[in-house]
């Protein structure tokens, strides 16, 4: 269990500040003549409510943690003494950007707008520039004697004679660096003026990945379109890119490539490199490099070649008269990005070369001007024969890149997914972080929340990414965690890093949910400093982005802290990956989908038991890629941790975990436990009602009652599955017998006819009820014959993405509640992705009551019901 639980409010605490907040709602009530309260004392009571409401204006999430919003008058006191000035020592652009970095944060937390000067202080100054600047400006200052590149060191010292505050960067990137850090000290009320900082970044790649494409949709994006294109082109308008690269800055972040690694060739077309050189443009006064994915076989699909083989001397010159195309243009342009024999796309194995072969003709293109080439370590055979026991995905990476170990150029990077499947809910450690002792490194994250719930869901993904990031791959015998690697330090590489999949896009919150920001600032946070934990981030983040009321930072804190366990517990327990429908959207549960196809998914789930058995004595071999010490750990079941046991083994469902309980009744209880931890988030976010801004409040209110019923749809989908599949009930009698509910399969219908849902087990008992052409509207009806009493009624229903059907409940004759079913989930069926529940509260029903269903198909969408639950109200 994570400690950080122990962070949660005791009840009582939270039940005082929820009288706080309805205090403040019900100040009208006073003011319209309830009260004798005098005009002064009803005054006061308005300051009093609306005073510290001052971090509760209305936002959008636009400004992510950036909001500068407006410290309470106690915390602006403290900043009293802040000089009036904020000096750069010279002018260029990142320090002129730090510069008004620094006056925009100071006026929308303080209120005080910094006068900016350049030379020498005329009075004291808040003093930005290098440490050359600072060695030449005020040799009194004692600043580092060097600083890794981008590095930063905040201090105090006599500068011209005045007191100053001093930020000195390594360079110009790591000034910039430094006057972030300050603000954001500021925006969580920390002291400043006395400050001895010194930071460095764990590596010199921090950058994100983004998979738009060209024509502006994004690849596994769930905040809209691209910030970068449309229609084929770099759009007109790059404000957005600007905003991007400000937030990217603020964590460290400084690099970016900006489309998809499935790279369409036009990208380097003569005419888009110029509209490239806008969006370098628009980067650049951040710090951020730009970048793009290639596509290996440009020279031939672009139709000036006939051959894309890397070994090919036209071939080679045309990658190195396209890099200079493009630095001519673009002179501190990042480098490539290579997706190649991966997933249909072209690459070396073509002509029978290799990924060092490719990567070092393209390395060698950028070499002189300073570029890089990160190639995707993610190459695999999606047609693997799923009838062979020894074949196994997880190997593949391993074994093509290890046996090239030490053939990379010095400015090609490998870049590695964390672990060896694919964005899984929890996956081991990639082997080959192990294997590449030669070779730089880059670690791959997922901050786009493909497997984990696309942002509809709240995972906040930290804790998973620490869990790889510590993990001690033990090469040689000594001690090598994942981050030291990546660092360059254990095996002495002077690059490496962190790359993260970030797919912002036009959403006025940039990701689908203010709170899915926490992945992005996380991994800019961890990619600077790795051994930051987990609860520290989260608690900067909330800060940050909700203000520092402590009721607020505590609750969200641990939501977002527990998030990824509760994720996991309902949709792919105990390492078997996430079971979702790999051959669709990747969202909803389809268990059965990785199973028997070539892309080697497999979790090998039958009647007698679960789990890829990958050891090296009766297994795959995968087990043997890694160091003796590790594999001492995952080859047998005894040393085994329960947390990855059915990723590395097949054991039978009556297999007991190292806590006494099988494998299927955990897979069961898990499941009930994660999906009422995500009932107790609802109830948890409503306590913060009136303490943070209505707008965030309630975007995120919804998307977590969302949340509420899909991780319903999930546990149910995977306990019938296991049930079905192993024949051993539940343990606790829940799965299969949901007393509750009324099958709409089984309601009185008119106009709606049963359908059988396909897999059956997203549909309760199997089956919903469509409304089908020719009739427009369908009804269903059944009687109520319970006790008298106030009920709470959910509707489970399902809202494909083709239509917009309208639904309406009716008691008897009247209309409790209407909705249209608009929203753009990620199917076109019926099935895991598109159902949902719908909630209505405060019925009072009587026995004999008839409650009536109506739905109105529109387009394809068939206003489709699978069950109503009928429970007692809880308040
Ligand atoms: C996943 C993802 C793809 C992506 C691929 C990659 O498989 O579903 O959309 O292209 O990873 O990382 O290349």
């Amino acid at each position: 269990m994570l400690p950080d639980f122990a962070l949660l409010p005791p009840p009582g605490a939270s039940a005082a500040r929820r009288f706080d907040a309805r205090s403040k709602v019900s100040v009208g009530v006073f003011v319209t003549g309830k009260s004798t309260f005098s005009r002064a004392a009803v005054l006061a009571i308005v300051v009093m409510a609306f005073g510290p409401m001052v971090t509760a204006r209305a936002d959008t999430g636009y400004d992510a943690w950036l909001r500068y919003a407006q410290l309470g008058s106690e915390e602006r006191a403290m900043y009293g003494s802040l000089p009036a000035v904020v000096v750069v020592l010279r002018n260029s652009v990142l320090l002129d950007t730090s510069q008004s970095e620094m006056i925009r944060g100071v006026r929308g937390m303080l209120g005080r707008t910094l006068r900016a000067e350049t030379g020498l202080p005329a009075e004291r100054a808040i003093v930005l520039g290098t440490l050359a600047d600072l060695r030449s400006a005020a040799p009194g200052v004692r600043v580092p004697q060097a600083l890794r590149p981008e590095g930063y060191w905040i201090g105090t010292g006599q500068v011209h004679g005045f007191a100053c505050i001093v930020i000195a960067g390594a360079d110009d990137r790591g000034a910039l660096y430094g006057a972030f850090d300050v603000l954001r000290r500021i925006a969580m009320g920390e002291e400043v003026s006395d400050l001895r900082e010194t930071q460095e970044p764990s590596a010199p790649l921090r950058w994100v990945n983004q998979w738009d494409n060209l024509d502006g949709r994004i690849e596994r994006g769930y905040g809209g379109r691209s910030i970068f294109f449309d229609n084929g082109s770099v759009r007109a308008d790059l404000a957005r890119v600007s905003d991007y690269g400000r937030l990217l800055a603020s964590v460290g972040i400084n690099g970016c490539v900006v489309n998809n690694v499935n790279s369409n060739p036009q990208v380097l077309a003569a005419d888009f490199i110029p509209q490239l050189a806008r969006i370098a443009d628009a980067f650049r006064p951040w710090g951020v490099r730009l970048a793009i994915a290639v596509d290996f076989s440009t020279p031939k699909a672009l139709g000036q070649l006939d051959t894309f083989d890397p070994l090919d001397p036209q071939v080679v010159k045309w990658w190195k008269d396209k890099a200079h195309e493009i630095y001519r243009q673009i002179p501190d342009f990042g480098g490539f990005l290579v997706k190649a024999d991966s997933e249909g796309r072209p690459g070396p194995s073509t002509y029978g070369r290799s990924p060092a072969d490719a990567a070092n003709m393209l390395a060698s293109a950028l070499e002189p001007h300073g570029g890089m080439v990160f190639y995707r370590a993610f190459v695999y055979n999606s047609h693997l024969d799923w009838r062979n026991g020894k074949n196994d995905r997880a190997k593949e990476a391993y074994g093509i890149f290890h046996p090239l170990d030490g053939e990379f150029a010095d400015n090609v990077i490998v870049q590695i997914k964390n672990g060896p499947i694919d964005f899984q809910v929890r996956e081991p450690a990639s082997p080959l972080f192990g294997g590449l002792e030669k070779t730089n490194q880059a670690i791959e994250l997922q901050v786009t929340q493909e497997y984990t719930g696309q942002q509809r869901h709240l995972v906040f993904l930290v804790p998973m990414w620490k869990a790889t990031l510590d993990f001690d791959m033990h090469v040689g015998g000594r001690v090598t965690p994942v981050k030291s690697i990546m660092s360059g330090q254990s095996f002495h590489r002077a690059l490496g890093g962190f790359t993260g999949v970030a797919n912002v896009g036009l959403d006025s919150n940039w990701l689908g949910t203010p709170m899915a920001m926490a992945n992005l600032y996380g991994f800019g946070r961890l990619a600077w400093n790795p051994d930051l934990g987990a609860a520290e981030i989260v608690d900067e983040w909330t800060k940050l982005t909700f203000g520092n009321d402590p009721l607020v930072d505590r609750t969200i804190d641990a939501m977002q802290l527990s998030s990824w366990n509760t994720y996991e517990d309902y949709t792919g327990p105990l390492g078997v990956g996430t079971l979702t429908n790999i051959l669709g959207s990747h969202y909803g549960p389809g268990v059965a989908s990785s199973e028997k196809n070539g892309w080697g998914q497999w979790h090998r789930a039958d009647h007698e038991g679960v789990g890829m058995d990958r050891t090296i004595a009766t297994g795959t071999g995968y087990v043997g890629q890694y160091s003796p010490e590790v594999q001492k750990r995952f080859e047998t079941l005894q040393a085994m941790p329960d947390g990855l046991l059915l990723f590395f083994h097949h054991v039978p469902y009556t297999y007991k975990l190292h806590t006494g309980e099988t494998v299927i009744q955990y897979i069961y209880d898990s499941h009930y436990a994660g999906a009422a931890e995500v009932a107790k988030y609802v109830r948890e976010w409503k306590s913060l009602r009136g303490l943070i801004d209505g707008d965030r409040y309630a975007f995120v209110l919804t998307k977590l009652e969302y949340q509420e019923g899909h991780a319903i749809v999930w546990r149910d989908a995977v306990c019938n599955w296991f049930l079905r599949a192993s024949e051993i009930p539940d343990a606790k009698g829940r799965v299969g017998h949901y007393p509750n509910r009324v099958e709409a399969e089984s309601m009185q219908l008119s106009g709606y006819t049963p359908t059988d849902v396909s897999p059956p087990e997203d549909a309760s008992g199997g089956k919903a009820i469509v409304c089908e052409a020719p009739r427009e509207t369908c009804t269903a009806s059944f009687r109520f014959q319970r006790a008298a009493g106030w009920y709470q009624m959910k509707v489970q229903y399902f809202d494909q993405n083709n239509g917009s059907s309208k639904f309406r409940i009716f008691v008897n004759k009247q209309l409790v509640d209407a909705w249209t079913a608009d929203d753009d989930l990620a199917s076109a069926g019926l099935d895991g992705d598109t159902s949902r529940r719908r909630q209505v509260g405060g019925l009072a029903l009587r026995p004999g009551d008839e409650i009536r269903i109506e739905g109105a198909r529109d387009g394809g969408e068939l206003a489709a019901v699978d069950y109503v639950e009928i429970l007692p109200s809880t308040n």
